[in-house]
């Protein structure tokens, strides 16, 4: 069955095949005005402008695209949506001036969430990343990590990633978020654990693997243990560093070969340079920083620098209560000196490449997957212009309109 976008006022997409994107190339995005696109199944059959559109035989639905834009499918590459519970007391108490990292070091914060999660069960689990994947996907996200890291032992470990598959998520195991109450602040004791009783299923069932690296979680040598075994087990491996303080994530994350390094808050100019010169990507988290009141990571020095960055919600109960990429667009417009077209870059092509995904995802090109946004809008910039907007107007997802 095809699918066709037609009169549409934009499609916008960032050109090419490669990726990451990376330097100027980042600011380039192929605007074509009046336009259409032409879904078969699955998969992207054309783009292009509506006088080129040619005749089409047998079974088309069509979409009115006037007054609107396209861009893809956005993808958010960080999230941890696999929770019980919420944090809602918590925020309510920061409002007030109690901080992030005293909630966590008092049991509660993270901690708070892993017991809302253990007690959850797996089909609360199952109903809960479903919820959260309706309400990114209102928001454009047609493609989704999820982190576990909420459940702390095997069994809530592992119900989180199946829970994230079910939803059709990208599943991270983040057994290493933080030490559960029953080590008692023994991370080794933990470290144990978790790499020899859940390591060997979590990665069955993983793409890859995450450690929050900071004061108050785990260390670089904790991290560099972990990471090492997840890699051994065939993961690809990220890492939470720089969130707080600069512990040592950009090195390690450097030369363990990491898909990318995520938060940035703290980093300062040598780890912007020595994440411009490698392969890792910088995922940067606006949404978190202003969630907790924090500082904003370097964003336009890490793109100034030659760094490839990705753009992600970090959508999680506690630090970044947010699903919306475009809500994240706006603040890498208005915080962290991105151009919109640096940010719809972000969120889609280099997103995809942290999720091993960038030759089907992330593009408005013949090949790639049908993940199309439509934007109640007639300049796509409105992504990052229209502050917390209503601006999705319709999603398709490998060619359906759900
Ligand atoms: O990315 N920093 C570590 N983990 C999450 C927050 C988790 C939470 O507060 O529940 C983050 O910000
Ligand atoms: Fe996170």
């Amino acid at each position: 069955m095809k699918l066709l976008v037609r009169d549409l006022a934009q499609v916008a997409t960032p050109p090419g095949r490669g990726a990451p994107i990376r330097g100027t190339a980042l600011g380039d995005i192929d605007v074509v005005e009046d336009a259409f696109v032409l879904c078969d199944g699955e998969t992207i059959e054309s783009v292009g402008r509506m006088r080129d559109l040619p005749a089409l035989d047998g079974d088309v639905a069509e979409v009115d695209g006037r007054g609107l834009c396209a861009v893809p499918g956005l993808v958010d590459c960080h999230t941890h949506a696999a929770f019980g519970g919420d944090r809602v007391d918590e925020f309510s108490l920061r409002a007030g001036g109690a901080s992030y990292e005293e909630l966590h070091a008092r049991g509660g914060g993270i901690l708070s969430t892993v017991r809302a999660t253990r007690a959850a069960g797996e089909e609360g689990l199952v109903r809960a990343v479903e919820r959260h994947r309706g309400w990114m996907r209102a928001h454009g996200t047609t493609t989704f990590e999820a982190k576990s890291g909420y459940g702390l032992d095997r069994d809530t470990e592992l119900a989180s990633l199946r829970a994230i598959r079910a939803a059709g998520g990208v599943p991270t195991w983040l057994g290493a978020h933080a030490i559960p109450p029953e080590f008692e602040g023994d991370g080794d004791a933990y470290l144990d654990f978790a790499l020899a009783e859940v390591l060997p299923d979590a990665a069955r069932l993983a793409e890859a693997a995450d450690v929050f690296l900071e004061r108050g979680a785990f260390d670089a040598a904790q991290a560099r243990r972990c990471l090492e075994a997840c890699r051994h087990a065939g993961l690809a491996l990220r890492l939470h560093g720089d969130q707080f303080t600069e512990q040592g994530a950009i090195p390690l994350a450097v030369e363990l070969g990491a898909r990318s390094v995520d938060h940035l808050e703290a980093t300062g100019e040598e780890g912007v340079r020595t994440l411009a010169a490698s392969g890792v990507v910088g995922v940067l988290l606006p949404a978190s920083a202003l969630f907790l009141g924090r500082p904003m990571p370097p964003g336009r020095a890490l793109v100034d620098a030659g760094a490839a960055v990705a753009l992600a919600t970090d959508f999680n109960p506690g630090s970044a209560f947010c699903e919306s990429l475009p809500l994240c667009c706006s603040l890498a417009a208005t915080q962290l000196k991105l151009a919109p077209a640096e940010s719809l870059a972000a969120c889609t092509v280099n997103a995809a490449h942290v999720l091993g995904r960038a030759d089907r995802l992330g593009r408005l090109a013949p090949g790639f997957r049908a993940d199309v946004v439509l934007l109640d809008a007639t300049d796509w910039r409105y992504l990052a212009y229209h502050l917390g907007g209503d601006l999705v107007a319709r999603v398709v997802v490998a060619g359906e309109l759900p």
